[in-house]
């Protein structure tokens, strides 16, 4: 029997899965890193911490299996990160993250002066204060000497593919979020490259997801139970790889994710652009494209409600505190933007808040609008979708916060869409595994092998009331982030 591995390079953790060649899971394992926070709204970790990770987890996760029998390897990642090499192959600076909001000159210089339609033109979307361009001009604008010295410049995912197998890849999909991809044509931008300084030599040869890039080295196949024939393949960005593993392929389909970001992924065999930018047009790990919309916090407003202000981790004791005849009804209200908001507001200087609070109010409804507010902030996106034609009447749900049935019931009903959840709740990871196995051989196509794969458990069917009432919610929420924008810029430090 062979197998397969999948690594999912998350913001909060690092994810291994191991399949065996029918796809079923054999053994899952999960360890955690932290981020920094060094400046309000800037965020960053250590690529060393990833690699750590990896190097722990991988022999633990493939014990008592034959090195010989791990026959594909795929990485999924965060997306947009900024890692930069030097010449000896040194990282040389913290990695800048997807939902650091440091680059707001950057990104502005980008929308207002080179301007947005050529934006555009060159890459199929504008710039958002994550993606990895901004990010290169702020090195480039703050840390002349670190700017000088890059080498080679690469992706969360990409660092640890070449860490394996010492090849400077990159897939589509991830590269998309650089805003210096030409994503109708599939090759770097060079008027993108101009702009932020830097030559092709410095970027990564790019690839197909599935497509192998290359084998893992000798030395690191034996230290960590792969073998030097395991082939490793391109990989892809963590929400191209979360709907590989959702079947989210081809025209059409739709995946929902709940991870530290909240995304709305709607896959498409050609090409297209929102003609206002607000959701994201990248290639998909297919080896067609998708229409994207992220919000920056999702299952991390959870988080961040029980763990830092409840200072309870026990989640489901908490969630069964929720009246679930408070759903719909609940009078507090919560913005979502704990990090600033990428899609569609694109306002970094957005931040959280509650509203509605009063005398009685419960932590359960304080909790209850916080799940409420994160789906009403997705719901923003689908209506971008909406008004582009797009009629999205199901989708698949993954990642931390689909495990949460209440949380299921809400989302469904917000966005009065139907919702299936997957056998395999490893999204990204599980997506790699398939494109693990495509690269290996075992499938011709990633849709063939995701169709195959892919197995539902669960399907969550929205109620007409329940719905009904939800709408009314949504358009009172809509109503609030206008309401108080112009007072952000004001109460920044
Ligand atoms: C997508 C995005 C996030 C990260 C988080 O554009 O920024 O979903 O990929 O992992």
């Amino acid at each position: 029997m062979k197998y397969y591995v999948g690594v999912d390079l998350g913001t909060s953790s690092l994810k291994l899965i191991l399949c065996d060649g029918d796809g079923k899971v054999i053994n899952t394992l999960t360890n955690e890193y932290s981020v920094s926070y060094p400046h309000s709204g800037w965020s960053e970790q250590y690529a060393e911490d990833w690699w750590n990770a990896l190097c722990d987890g991988l022999p633990r996760l493939l014990s008592g299996i034959s090195p010989q029998d791990v026959a594909g390897l795929g990485v999924a990642g965060q997306m947009h990160g900024l890692v930069i090499l030097d010449e000896c192959d040194n990282v040389i600076r913290p990695v800048i993250l997807w939902n650091d909001g440091r680059t707001f000159k950057e990104t502005d210089y980008l929308n207002d002066v080179i301007g947005k339609d050529k934006l555009s033109t060159y890459t199929a979307n504008i710039a958002f204060a994550g993606f990895t361009a901004p990010k290169i001009m702020w090195v480039k604008n703050n840390e002349h000497d670190n700017f000088n010295k890059i080498s080679k410049i690469m992706l969360p995912k990409d660092y640890l593919n070449f860490m394996l197998t010492g090849v400077h890849a990159c897939d589509y999909s991830d590269a998309s979020g650089m805003l210096l991809l030409d994503v109708k044509n599939k090759c770097w931008s060079s008027e993108m490259l101009d702009i932020c300084g830097i030559t092709e030599k410095q970027m990564p040869k790019l690839f197909e997801s599935y497509e192998v890039i290359g084998k893992v080295k000798p030395d690191i196949a034996h230290k960590l139970g792969l073998s030097s024939d395991t082939v490793v393949v391109a990989g892809a960005g963590d929400n191209a790889a979360a709907a590989i593993g959702t079947a989210t392929t081809g025209e059409g389909r739709c995946n929902i994710s709940l991870g530290t970001s909240g995304t709305i992924f709607i896959s498409s065999d050609k090409f297209g652009v929102d003609e206002n930018n607000a959701l994201h047009s990248f290639c998909h790990a297919d080896g067609g494209y998708h229409l994207m919309g992220c919000i920056l916090s999702a299952a991390s407003c959870h988080k961040w409600l029980c763990d830092k202000v409840l200072c309870n981790k026990d989640y489901t004791a908490l969630e069964k505190e929720i009246d679930v005849d408070l759903l719909g009804k609940n009078e507090v209200y919560f913005l979502p933007y704990l990090m600033g908001e990428r899609s569609p507001l694109n306002d970094t200087d957005a931040t959280g808040m509650f509203i509605g609070l009063r005398p009685d109010t419960t932590r359960s409804q304080m909790l209850l609008s916080v799940l409420e507010g994160v789906s009403f902030a997705i719901r923003d996106n689908l209506e971008v979708a909406k008004s582009l034609g797009i009629d999205v009447k199901s989708s698949c749900l993954c990642g931390g916060g689909a495990k949460s049935p209440l949380w299921r019931t809400i989302l469904a009903n917000v966005l009065n869409v139907q919702l299936n959840i997957p056998v395999a709740e490893e999204g990204p990871g599980y997506g790699s595994v398939i494109l693990s196995m495509v690269g290996a051989g075992a499938y011709n196509s990633v849709k063939d092998a995701a169709d195959t794969l892919v197995k539902t458990k669960e399907t969550v069917i929205p109620d007409a009331a329940l719905s009904s009432l939800y709408e009314e919610r949504y358009n009172k929420f809509k109503k609030i982030y206008p309401a108080v924008k112009g007072l952000y810029k004001d109460i920044k430090e």
